[in-house]
């Protein structure tokens, strides 16, 4: 069993969430998504670097889907005090762990049970989603490590992509100005491809996450 299933704890960007067996641990590789929203929000996220020019209104309205532990929406809170954060997991227990961890860091987070956009009657102004991605079929996976973790956490039909390309369609309708996704880089021309059909620019990678603007 991984050892932050063992401890029941894992860091994430400076600070430990409470993780069960019905979440994810988080991984080092996500943390560039908090980097990138502090971009956009004008915040310099490394010191002594200049803080880049503010792209998001006061209050900014953001949501992470697919939120498990709760990592991605309470880092956000907590680095970015003024933004109004909601977070979604189609998984009941999962949002109960999100939870505990909203309440461990005194975060104020709007918790929402939801496929993908289905029961989100708002419009982010950014929308981040590290979403299930791996596609069982890679020859290179450790699928025995992976074992102890949800499998509604990893796997996705369509060689990984159908949930990203869901959310991708949803968002197309909506007036989200930013879309910020977590994928394999191998995955990273297509969903570039895709998300160019829905609308938006590809503005940025940084590792696994992808930046998209709608122009
Ligand atoms: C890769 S995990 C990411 C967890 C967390 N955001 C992180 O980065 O550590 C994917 C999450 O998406 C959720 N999920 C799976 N299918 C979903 C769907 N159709 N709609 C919303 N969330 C979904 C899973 O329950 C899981 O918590």
């Amino acid at each position: 069993m991984p050892e932050a299933y063992i401890r029941g704890v894992q860091d994430f960007y400076g600070r430990d969430y409470i993780v069960t067996p019905d979440v994810l641990i988080p991984r080092p590789e996500t943390e560039q998504i908090i980097d990138m929203v502090l971009s956009l929000a004008g915040k310099s996220y490394l010191p002594g670097v200049k803080a880049p020019k503010k792209q998001l209104p006061d209050n900014p309205i953001i949501l992470d889907v697919g939120t498990g532990s709760g990592c991605i929406a309470i880092t956000i809170k907590k680095e970015l005090r003024d933004a109004k954060v909601y977070a979604s997991d189609i998984s009941e227990n999962a949002l109960q762990i999100a939870q505990k961890n909203a309440t461990k860091h005194s975060a104020s987070i709007n918790f929402i049970i939801s496929h993908l956009l289905d029961n989100v009657k708002f419009t982010p102004d950014v929308i981040v989603a590290n979403l299930p991605y791996v596609d069982e079929d890679w020859n290179w996976l450790n699928k025995e490590s992976l074992s102890y973790e949800p499998r509604i956490a990893l796997y996705a039909e369509d060689h990984g992509l159908a949930l990203i390309k869901e959310l991708v369609k949803q968002t197309a309708d909506r007036q989200t100005k930013y879309l910020i996704l977590e994928s394999d880089p191998c995955q990273h021309q297509e969903i570039i491809e895709y998300t160019k059909k829905a609308g938006f620019r590809h503005a940025k990678t940084r590792g696994y996450i992808l930046l998209f603007v709608r122009p």
